[in-house]
């Protein structure tokens, strides 16, 4: 039978090298393909921070050879296996391009920004173009993954264009993970760097702005062969120009090739049944133990024990987009109802500060702890009663589904996967999953939290959402199977195969 051979390609992977919600689904989706007979194997940058013995690297060849910047770089190439599985992982070894600090240069670096980690990624898609030939394999579809690696479908263009003998046209697919992040550079530096000519590029035209920038999700978005997000109503939104972040007109020119296919989670992962990192396990068919961890999380967090206080937990990176700003516009309202608060995450240094404050003022009913925590992240998805995710924008969102596969009930605003992924609660019929509101206005977002403490204060009620938020299937296997037809029909589509 006909095996499609696909390569991720790809700046973040969980566990090697974690960032944000990119990394997981870059750890986890292959595994779900794998099982559906792909062959699928992943290519990242070795960064300075992947552990070599943790994961067992092994070196495949010290002798890549890569025209870049008018010079020829020598890296290496490392192997193994993303863990549980046999799903291969080639990292690219260059010390000085790729091995220095983390993922990112810069802390919240996911968007682009300074000449280095514009090398950085420009030189890693270089180098992905020289691997085959020692690995003496070759992808049918190099799967892209955000801005970082955004110039790969049109750099195979202009590569097999020079030397079609060694570079081949290969079928590309783009997956949007976030169209906030699209890493905006100096064309002629870009040029530079890759040895090519402003007229070997293919879709200059579009560019916008005042200093023309090559803006390199752009680029992914103009030359790739099919494009999709993280959910169909981020599809959707991300042709108006309320989400689409500037790039609405050339995504709507694409709109004939962007679909939307739903993230999954690791359910083997995100499992309250098995989960060691919790207190009590449980199962959609006895939750009863999920009081022990709230009341692990309350003393963990430093708040009173009291299981009859409804605690709302809220993990995030703590920015506008994942709808901070709204929480602090309300957080003293909050402060007068009988509810626990915990926050978790770090982000920007204004609205930590905003929830530090209230922590000091309240700290019986708001803890906030400003860091990146595993542990404490599962013993808030395990322990709280409700999860918060009021999102200005949400291309998928991952919180919301662990949150309900732990039986917490999420309220989320009407965005993007959210919106997707949550069904409001009707009382009358005991059906949905959550609580949804429209508006991106604090006080929408208030009168929702109001509304979820009334079903929370009758038992039978709260218990039927738990029920219904527990029972839903969010693993990667539908996700694997849409992804499936998007190759096949993406190989059609070029007919390159
Ligand atoms: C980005 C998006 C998030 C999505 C994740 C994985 O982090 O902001 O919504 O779930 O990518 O696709």
């Amino acid at each position: 039978m006909f095996k499609i051979k696909v390569l991720f390609v790809a700046a973040e992977l969980t566990p090697l090298a974690k960032v944000g919600g990119l990394a997981d689904v870059i750890g986890a989706l292959p595994k779900a393909l794998a099982q559906l007979n792909i062959d699928v194997r992943i290519a990242i940058p070795k960064y300075g921070i992947v552990d070599e013995k943790k994961y067992k690297l092994k070196k495949i060849t010290a002798d890549l050879k890569i025209p870049f910047h008018h010079k020829i770089e020598k890296a290496a190439l490392w192997k193994t296996t993303l863990p549980s599985s046999a799903v291969s992982v080639y990292l690219i070894d260059h010390p000085k391009f790729l091995g220095e600090n983390g993922v990112y240069y810069e802390n919240d670096a996911s968007s682009g920004g300074t000449s280095k980690e514009c090398r950085r990624f420009t030189f890693f898609v270089r180098a992905a173009m020289e691997i085959f030939g020692p690995l003496k394999w070759q992808p049918d579809i190099i799967h892209c993954h955000d801005w970082h690696v955004g110039i790969l479908p049109a750099l195979i263009k202009i590569l097999n264009k020079q030397d079609p003998g060694n570079y081949p046209d290969f079928t590309t697919l783009l997956t949007i993970h976030n169209l906030a992040f699209q890493g905006k550079y100096v064309p002629k530096d870009v040029f530079s760097m890759l040895e090519i000519k402003e007229s070997d590029w293919p879709t200059l035209k579009e560019r916008f702005g005042k200093k023309k920038d090559l803006n390199y999700l752009q680029q992914a978005i103009l030359n790739s062969d099919l494009i999709n997000t993280v959910s169909p109503t981020y599809a959707h939104e991300i042709l108006t120009s309320q989400y689409g972040e500037n790039l609405e007109s050339t995504l709507k020119k694409k709109s004939k090739i962007l679909t939307g296919i739903l993230n999954g989670i690791d359910t083997d992962r995100f499992n309250p049944a098995t989960d060691p990192e919790i207190k009590a396990n449980y199962s959609p068919k006895n939750f009863a133990p999920k009081q022990e961890n709230k009341s692990d999380l309350q003393q963990s967090v430093n708040l009173p024990i009291n299981s009859d206080v409804p605690v709302i937990g809220l993990v995030s990176r703590l920015t506008d987009q994942k709808g901070i700003d709204l929480i602090c516009q309300i957080i003293e309202e909050l402060a007068t109802l009988e509810i626990q608060l915990v926050f978790l995450g770090l982000g920007s240094k204004f609205l930590e500060k905003e929830l530090k404050k209230a922590t000091k003022k309240h700290p019986k009913k708001i803890a906030a702890q400003l860091k990146f925590d595993a542990h404490l992240a599962q013993q808030i998805y395990a322990g709280s009663d409700i999860f918060l995710m009021p999102s200005r924008f949400e291309p998928c969102g991952l919180g919301q589904m662990i949150a309900m596969r732990y039986g917490t009930v999420p309220i989320v605003r009407a965005t993007g996967g959210l919106k997707d992924t949550v069904q409001n609660y009707n009382f009358k019929t005991q059906t949905g999953t959550g609580f949804v509101f429209q508006n991106y206005k604090s006080l929408e977002l208030l009168a929702t939290i109001k509304k979820a403490l009334a079903v929370f204060s009758d038992q039978n009620s709260w218990n039927k959402l738990i029920q219904n938020s527990m029972s839903q299937d969010f693993s990667w296997l539908h996700s694997a199977q849409k992804y499936f037809t998007l190759y096949q029909k993406a190989l059609l589509k070029s007919s390159k195969s």
